[in-house]
């Protein structure tokens, strides 16, 4: 769907772990302007110093609460990818308030501008928390996921069409738990919330690689979801951080001993496509969506369920290197 030598692109949260990623690859990729949304003035004056001052290059000081701002980053905009959120299970705890206003109604203020300056592809990036969610977090983006799935009704037979990516954690992104242990593990001690837990892992390389994929093959109504492997985080521990003596809390307000990238309870049907999932929600906008476009895609049973403690672990060999990272 997208054509990145033609299209204008807007990436909301751009200076964030995910950003910092999609930029690069968007740049090489060709695009004729990228635009960066994000509220911190200090981010993105070093992510303009680092990318040397590309001409292609805009950055926008503006929140997503803030719809007027958002309908003037949007003109001339293609593809949009909303990365932009409040991201901490902790933090969307203590401050809800703050939660719904930036992953709620941010949500909604992009699908209700996207829409209205015409902009083609709009993607949000979500998580597993947001499956059967048990923390607010987890709450505020299953509302945004289904604000952008949903906001395809809205935009009607206008050019705009609204999709979700969906998955597990991104080793070493800002406040990942790899982070923290990388940062403790000199010390000789980790903390660890419960080492039997279980979650899914993706490198900020494939989140990013899979956000532009997925851009190039929505059709509108979909959420994606990659065929991501999982590690208990004792063993994960073990890798990053060997030899460490572990300082265990327990798990935190809300967090889930296992996550769940698509519960057997999903509205809609799950295809296959190979290396990812499609899941096609009743407001799919495609009235093609019992045969999807997708060749060799095939229809998974219903009541498919993934989630972090029955899923294949991630290979000794990248654990490894992780841990030399
Ligand atoms: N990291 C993960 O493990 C993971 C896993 C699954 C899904 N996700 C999702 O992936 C997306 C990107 O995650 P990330 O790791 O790149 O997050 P991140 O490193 O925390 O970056 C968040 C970005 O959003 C911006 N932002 C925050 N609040 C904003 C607001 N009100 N208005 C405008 N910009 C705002 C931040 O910049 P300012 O603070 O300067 O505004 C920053 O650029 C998020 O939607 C997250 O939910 C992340």
């Amino acid at each position: 769907m997208t054509r990145w030598r033609h299209d204008g692109v807007l990436i909301t949260g751009g200076t964030g772990s995910l950003g910092r990623a999609l930029v690069p690859a968007l740049l090489a990729a060709g695009v004729p302007r990228l635009a960066i949304y994000s509220r911190g003035e200090h981010a993105q004056v070093a992510m303009q110093g680092d990318l040397e001052n590309d001409p292609r290059l805009r950055f926008f000081i503006g929140d997503v609460r803030d719809r007027e701002r958002l309908r003037r980053a949007m003109a001339g905009v293609d593809v949009l990818i909303h990365a932009a959120a409040l991201k901490h299970v902790t933090t969307c705890e203590y401050n809800p308030r703050e939660a719904v206003l930036t992953n709620v109604v941010g949500a909604q203020n992009i699908v209700d501008a996207a829409i209205d300056a015409g902009v083609r592809c709009v993607l949000i990036v979500s998580t597993d928390k947001a499956v059967q969610p048990e923390n607010f977090y987890g709450a505020t983006k299953m509302c945004a996921e289904k604000i952008f799935v949903q906001g395809n009704a809205y935009a009607g037979d206008g050019p705009t069409r609204l999709a979700a990516v969906r998955y597990g954690n991104v080793v070493g992104s800002r406040g990942s738990v790899v982070e923290v242990w990388r940062k403790q593990r000199a010390s000789g001690r980790i903390s660890i919330t419960d080492p039997s837990a279980t979650r899914f892992w993706i490198s900020l390389e494939q989140a990013a690689g899979f956000v532009l994929s997925c851009a190039d093959r929505m059709q509108g109504g979909e959420v994606f979801v990659p065929k991501l492997p999982a590690t208990t985080v004792a063993d994960l521990a073990r890798a990053v951080a060997p030899d460490c003596v572990w300082d265990l809390s327990g798990l935190r307000a809300g967090e889930k001993l296992h996550e769940i990238l698509i519960s057997a309870n999903e509205t809609g049907a799950v295809w296959d496509l190979g290396d990812r999932y499609a899941i096609l929600t009743p407001f799919a906008t495609w009235a093609a969506w019992k045969n999807p476009p997708w060749e060799g895609a095939i229809r998974c049973s219903p009541g498919l369920r993934i989630a972090s403690d029955i899923a294949d672990r991630v290979p000794e060999e990248v654990l490894e290197a992780w841990g030399r990272a």
